[in-house]
């Protein structure tokens, strides 16, 4: 038998998945990370080597819970949180603490990128404005408030291409997680050598970049030792979490379009070419399929507006207790709104201050309406994204969702009323980790391309159709909540 390793280096936790030649999962384990640290609000921070260990003991676990022999695996592909900033000294030792991708505090660093490059030459040259989640700005506040470490700067790792790093000793990335770093050239598929000397990063900080289903490297001796790998096992270069994801959702294609939920949420549409959002609004990226290309909405705080109630206001209670709370209360929270703006916002905002709200609050509210609108606010964020995907010319015969989220089929419904879509669930519900190891199996020839490997493993199990008068509900509803955040916005620089 012949299997393939995905390894996906989460926010929550590293994951290792394990699958054979069908595409069937052997054995997935995940092992958790630290919180992350939160020094100040819309700050975030993890270690680079808590991730490294985390993955290291998700592997071990793996291939003990399997008993694979692990010259049997053919080749491991990685996938990871994207955006991260880990920076490494002439050593390749980390230099200080991950921003991880949703931090947000690098505005003056964006805003120093766009006089510097003016706004037009940063969307000429990546195909998307500068964020303050994405990579470059991130470094760029290392550079402004802490020198000494930026000085002994010498390459700048994405999360799971430092995981690569510690298991073949290469540094290399991959079209898709690099697309996020806002020094990479979308259009044509390689860094951005003309920004990054505009903006002063020397290309020798940049790793080598290749399409996501090659081979980056080998795994080495050290790990194998560490890990009960096999040495010089093929990794393939992955995909960010998204795009990896999309992999694993078989969104290869034009019309099917996904929707993950997650700590954060996004909507991802497959592209031929490129194409994008005036506005900036929705992300234009390399896919992991060769010569392709995608879309993306991303909603900051999806999972993670659940989460956060569940810890400060119910805390232990879970997932499953909380949506059926939640549908004791009746469709649009009787006027309640959750804003999910925990950690700014991307997709539509692309405001870094904004915060997260509920409006509409009344004595008559009870926990069951708040928790129902947190859900319901997560569900509008989407839609946001997914209204300009399909301006954009996506389009959009079914929504297929994945991630903890699309575990509850009370918000499955949800999603597919306030869509106003079909929303399908897949046999194998695995995301990232799942698609990083069918980036394996392409890279190591077992399948010709991406699409036969999603052709040959993906099944569609389930399809939930909209409720009508719910999904009319639900459309005015939808518009009551994009008045909010205008209405806001004035006071959120004076918080
Ligand atoms: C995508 C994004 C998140 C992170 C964490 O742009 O920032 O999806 O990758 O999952």
């Amino acid at each position: 038998m012949a299997y393939w390793l995905g390894i996906d280096i989460g926010t929550g936790g590293s994951r290792a998945l394990l699958i054979d030649e069908k595409g069937h999962i052997v054995s997935a384990v995940t092992s958790p990370h630290k919180d992350m640290a939160m020094e100040q609000p819309l700050w975030a921070e993890q270690d680079p080597n808590d991730w490294w260990s985390a993955s290291q003991h998700a592997v071990q676990q793996v291939l003990k819970k399997s008993q694979v022999n692990s010259n049997e695996i053919k080749g491991i592909g990685l996938s990871g949180q994207m955006h991260g900033l880990v920076l490494l000294d002439e050593n390749g030792r980390v230099i200080r603490p991950s921003l991880i991708w949703c931090d947000q505090r690098s505005q003056a660093q964006v805003d120093w990128i766009n006089a510097k490059a003016t706004p037009a030459t940063v969307l000429a040259c990546t195909a998307n404005p500068v964020l303050t989640g994405f990579t470059l700005p991130k470094l760029l506040w290392v550079r402004d408030n802490e020198p000494a470490n930026y000085e002994r700067g010498r390459m700048m790792l994405l999360p799971k291409d430092y995981i690569r790093y510690k298991l073949t000793g290469e540094f290399a990335t991959e079209v898709s997680d690099a697309s996020g770093t806002a020094l990479f050239d979308v259009v044509k598929r390689d860094w951005s050598y003309e920004l990054a000397s505009i903006v002063g990063v020397d290309k020798s900080m940049l790793p080598k970049s290749y399409e996501s289903s090659r081979i980056t490297g080998f795994v080495t001796k050290e790990v194998a030792a560490a890990t009960g790998l096999a040495v010089g096992t093929p990794v393939v270069g992955g995909g960010g979490d998204q795009a990896a994801s999309a992999v694993g959702n078989g969104i290869v294609r034009a019309g099917i379009v996904s929707c993950t939920i997650g700590t954060s949420g996004v909507v991802f549409g497959h592209m031929e070419q490129p194409a994008y959002d005036p506005k900036g609004r929705v992300h234009t990226f390399c896919h992991a399929v060769d010569g392709k290309w995608h879309v993306m909405g991303v909603t900051q705080g999806a999972g993670l507006s659940l989460q956060w109630m569940r810890n400060q206001l119910m805390p232990g209670t879970d997932y499953d207790a909380m949506t059926a709370e939640a549908a004791t209360a009746p469709a649009g929270s009787e006027g309640l709104y959750w804003l999910p703006y925990l950690m700014g916002e991307r997709t539509p905002h692309l405001d870094s201050t904004a915060r997260a709200a509920w409006v509409g609050l009344t004595a008559k509210h009870t926990r069951a309406h708040m928790i129902r609108s947190v859900l319901e606010g997560v569900a509008y964020s989407q839609m946001d994204g997914l209204e300009i995907i399909e301006g954009l010319g996506t389009t959009v015969e079914n929504v297929r969702v994945s991630g903890g989220g699309a575990k509850s089929a009370f918000w499955r419904q949800m999603f597919a009323d306030v869509f106003h879509k079909k929303v399908v669930t897949l046999e194998t519900q695995e995301g990232s980790a799942y698609g990083a190891a069918l980036l394996a199996t392409v890279g190591t020839g077992h399948f010709g391309t991406v699409t036969e490997a999603c052709e040959v493993t993906i099944r569609e199990i389930s399809t939930t159709k909209p409720v009508e008068a719910d999904s009319q509900r639900y459309a005015k509803s939808h518009k009551v909540y994009q008045s909010i955040y205008p209405a806001l916005r004035p006071v959120y620089g004076s918080l």
